[in-house]
């Protein structure tokens, strides 16, 4: 049954967090390597928050994860360099499938949405910089939730919003964690393992596994 909407992660799955590897080049010497430690510990951050029951914004999340980063990379960071690198989660641009996969989607009217952990503030700029947004129905954010994905309560959010049960709804996540976490909430979750990643092998499989968003408008009916 086609889906009432198909509901995106941004953060990695929309947006490509290799765009940060241009401002990170004026602070570190592999991009890649302070990059990928910074998402690892933005990512367990979050978890940590969520399980402690100690909620803070992803901004400050990304900031906190941002000096473990530096430390371990041996990178000193003043205030505005800080300020720079955080603020460029704003400013990421879209994978190259993402505006033919939302306009094919629309086009069979199926609305289109963004769940993420991101704050409201910081979703809305970064999908109006990356020319997203005037696609998108809507973008929740998990601040209205008060805790951090893959509690159910955030993915409820989306429940909440189209008042429909969980298996009317698609959910697509670069993030293996994060499609689990849809996969046992009762959405339809179509996997998009941009990294060639292992398959999960903690919680329910997702439905479907695709390697990029061209082919998500047919799997979606
Ligand atoms: C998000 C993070 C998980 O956008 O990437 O929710």
């Amino acid at each position: 049954m086609k889906p009432v909407a198909v509901v995106f992660d941004l953060f990695g799955t929309l947006l490509d967090i290799a765009s940060l590897h241009d401002v990170v080049a004026s602070v570190a010497s592999d991009p890649g390597a302070f990059v990928a430690t910074w998402r690892e510990k933005q990512i367990a951050y979050s978890f940590a928050s969520a399980i402690m029951g100690t909620h803070e914004d992803f901004d400050t999340i990304t900031a906190l994860a941002l000096r473990f980063a530096a430390a371990k990379f041996g990178v000193e960071l003043d205030t505005l360099r800080r300020k720079r690198l955080v603020d460029a989660w704003f400013d990421m641009h879209a994978f190259d499938d993402v505006l033919p996969a939302l306009t094919a989607l629309r086009a069979r009217g199926i609305r289109c949405a963004v769940l993420t952990n991101g704050t409201p503030a910081t979703a809305a700029s970064a999908t109006a910089n990356a020319g997203i947004d005037t696609l998108l129905d809507v973008t929740l954010s998990v601040e209205s939730a008060g805790v951090f994905k893959p509690d159910r309560r955030v993915y409820a959010l989306v429940t909440e919003h189209y008042a429909v049960p969980a298996e009317r709804l698609m959910f697509v996540t670069s993030n293996g964690w994060d499609a689990t976490g849809a996969a046992a909430f009762g959405m339809n979750v179509a996997w998009c393992n941009r990294a060639g990643a292992p398959a999960e092998t903690c919680g329910p499989p997702p439905r479907w596994t695709i390697r990029d968003l061209h082919a998500l408008a047919a799997i979606a009916g």
